[in-house]
């Protein structure tokens, strides 16, 4: 897995410095990003499938590939924070998950500009390189820093969120948006933010960051509690110490919103 998003993660830092170059041209890089896009779903694959050939893929740009082996599937996002990476903006990542029979196995989030490569495998532990991952042990809200993602054009609205965000301003050390959910994740597993939450995710944006995050001891469910994040793209995670009173936070302002 780590080799397959070294490999891509180059074509896409190639792509990256020639964005730069095309903010002013008259068309614009848009069309040039999306190919920046497929070229490294395409490199993921060609990659994954020489090593694990009867594996199936669930990918955000390819769809659904069905594998000889039903119980194995790559679940992948290319390129994660293209809104950063279409605007010059240094903050994105490939993820990679796999799952095995239903349920999140191990996972790959690689950040190429910082050569950070988050990773985990179930009953293994989370790294970022060879470092072990630990969530923080952050215990008051009024020191945590949060992570969210907010909706943006094109995205099923929450008539909610602002007084979310209103709420979680409110009560903590700050807030960031930093336009990649799946380093959003890591950044929980390591410790760097305490939670983070977001609606109306794909399973691609979070696959590989759901076992990265278990591995380093953070608690992952839905913001109501649940625990079909794959399914709702709905996700809150924590340094677990945090996870009722962010709850609770969201949940209030979700009432008095309403
Ligand atoms: C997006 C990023 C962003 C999140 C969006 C995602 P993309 O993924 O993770 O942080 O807020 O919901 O769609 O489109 O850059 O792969
Ligand atoms: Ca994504
Ligand atoms: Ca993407």
């Amino acid at each position: 897995m780590a080799n397959a998003a070294y490999k891509a993660a180059k074509g896409l830092c190639r792509d990256f410095g020639e964005v730069e170059q095309l903010q002013v041209s008259r068309k614009g890089p848009a069309d040039f990003v999306s190919s920046a896009d497929h070229k490294a779903e395409d490199t993921l694959v060609e990659e994954l499938r020489r090593s694990r050939p009867k594996f199936g893929f669930l990918l955000e740009e390819g769809g659904i590939v069905d594998g000889e082996d039903s119980s194995n599937r790559w679940i992948i996002d290319p390129l994660d924070g293209t809104t950063n990476f279409l605007h010059g903006i240094p903050h994105f990542a490939i993820s990679i998950g796999l799952e095995r029979d239903g349920r999140m196995y191990a996972g790959v989030i690689y950040d190429p500009l910082r050569d950070e490569l988050f990773w985990a495998e179930t009953g293994i532990g989370a790294f970022v390189n060879s470092m072990r991952l630990r969530v923080s042990a952050r215990r008051k809200m009024s020191d945590a820093v949060i992570a969210t993602g907010m909706p943006f054009k094109g995205r099923a609205s929450h008539p909610e969120y602002p007084a979310m965000l209103d709420r979680v301003s409110a009560e903590t050390s700050g807030v960031r948006r930093f336009g990649s959910a799946a380093l959003d994740l890591a950044y929980v597993a390591a410790g760097r933010y305490d939670g983070f939450w977001e609606f109306a995710l794909s399973p691609w944006d979070i696959a590989a960051g759901l076992v990265i995050l278990r591995e380093a001891g953070a608690i992952v469910s839905e913001v109501n509690g649940g625990d079909r994040m794959m399914t709702s793209g709905d996700i809150m995670a924590t340094n677990g110490l945090l996870h009722e009173d962010l709850r609770g936070l969201l949940a209030k302002a979700a009432d008095n919103s309403g």
